[in-house]
């Protein structure tokens, strides 16, 4: 067969070689050890000398030519098995970041922060206390004594710790406001979000662990009028300004007089949000405070209800039950 042909027609099967495997297999069977122009190249012994020198020249040129197209065809494919391995490989990042959910703070956790910015816009600080408590902060110097009735209405979880029923966990913020008395000098604007807890068990209006805040403000000539102002504009700063407020007489042993306090719903009704009053007496004299010099408010209100009410829940349990349907929706 004549060079020129092989050439070409080896060429021809170089460019169609769709693998690696198949383009070895070509470069063997034309210039490898025993290829057909390899063979070529033993049967030139037999030519005279000339025509020898002619014909192996033109075979040795024929071969370098082949070889180099090997080299070229080799590389596309390398690149183009590469390129198939990288395709494959290839993750989809956007798809991963729209599955992706970012969490959120809980919304007992924005109830609570809402409330600090709404009071420290106010002029309050925020105030903390234990979640363990003794007898005294949690009721005596609150002016509820051991004989006391309304120390049964507390439903306490006593701690086994010392005396029996001395140590307990907090049954309500109030004796942060003790714990306030005694390390700052009037005058005293304060709020003391934080866990409390009762001996309840959980339905659908309670929990055994839940959430106060506390306020307590001790200044000069500080009265009634104060409080049911102070109530009214973090009420309309929370809830909005179509919401009213409203005091009902009450009774708690730590302030005098007490009330109730309401806020107006949508339909016409009245939902009760917490107790406050004016501190009482023995409460500033507890706390070493001169009645006589010093007056001051105090209030207190469950954040888990508050919430409950702000994105009306049918059921309080649903604040702990961690479902993740339910908190993504808030
Ligand atoms: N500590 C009361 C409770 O948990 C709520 C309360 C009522 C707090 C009147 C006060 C207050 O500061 O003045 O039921």
């Amino acid at each position: 067969m004549e060079l020129t042909s092989i050439v070409d027609g080896t060429s021809a099967q170089i460019a169609d070689a769709g693998d690696l495997e198949a383009l070895d297999a070509l470069e063997r069977s034309s210039i490898g050890k025993k290829g057909e122009l390899t063979l070529k190249k033993k049967e030139l012994g037999s030519l005279e000398p000339d025509a020898r020198k002619a014909a192996g020249q033109a075979l040795n040129e024929a071969m370098r030519a082949l070889s180099d197209r090997f080299a070229e065809r080799r590389s596309e494919l390398a690149a183009a098995a590469e390129a198939t391995r990288l395709a494959s490989e290839r993750l989809d990042l956007t798809e991963a970041l729209t599955e992706i959910r970012r969490g959120h703070a809980h919304l007992v956790t924005q109830a609570r922060d809402r409330l600090e910015d709404v009071f420290v816009g106010m002029g309050f600080t925020v105030a903390e206390g234990p979640e363990v408590e003794s007898a005294w902060y949690n009721f005596e110097a609150l002016n509820i004594p051991e004989w006391h009735p309304a120390r049964g209405s507390f439903d306490t979880i006593f701690v086994d710790l010392g005396e029996p029923e001395q140590v307990m966990l907090r049954s309500h913020t109030s004796p942060v406001q003790i714990r306030t008395m005694e390390n700052q000098k009037p005058p005293i604007y304060i709020v003391a979000p934080g866990r409390t807890f009762r001996t309840d068990t959980a339905d659908a209006t309670h929990l055994p662990a839940f959430n106060q805040i506390e306020g307590l403000v001790v200044d000069r000539g500080i009265g009634l009028g104060d409080l049911a102002g102070t109530i009214e504009s973090f009420v309309h700063a929370f809830f909005g300004h179509e919401v009213k407020t409203r005091l009902r007489p009450s009774y708690f042993p730590f302030t005098e007089p007490s009330a109730e306090f309401d806020i107006s719903t949508a339909d016409g009704g009245w939902l009760e949000l917490g107790g406050c009053g004016v501190v009482h007496p023995n409460v500033l004299a507890n706390c070493g405070i001169d009645p006589e010099e010093w007056q001051g408010f105090a209030f207190g209100f469950g954040i888990d209800r508050l919430a409950v009410m702000r994105y009306q829940l049918d059921d309080i349990r649903e604040l702990v039950n961690n479902d993740v349907r339910f908190l993504r929706q808030f």
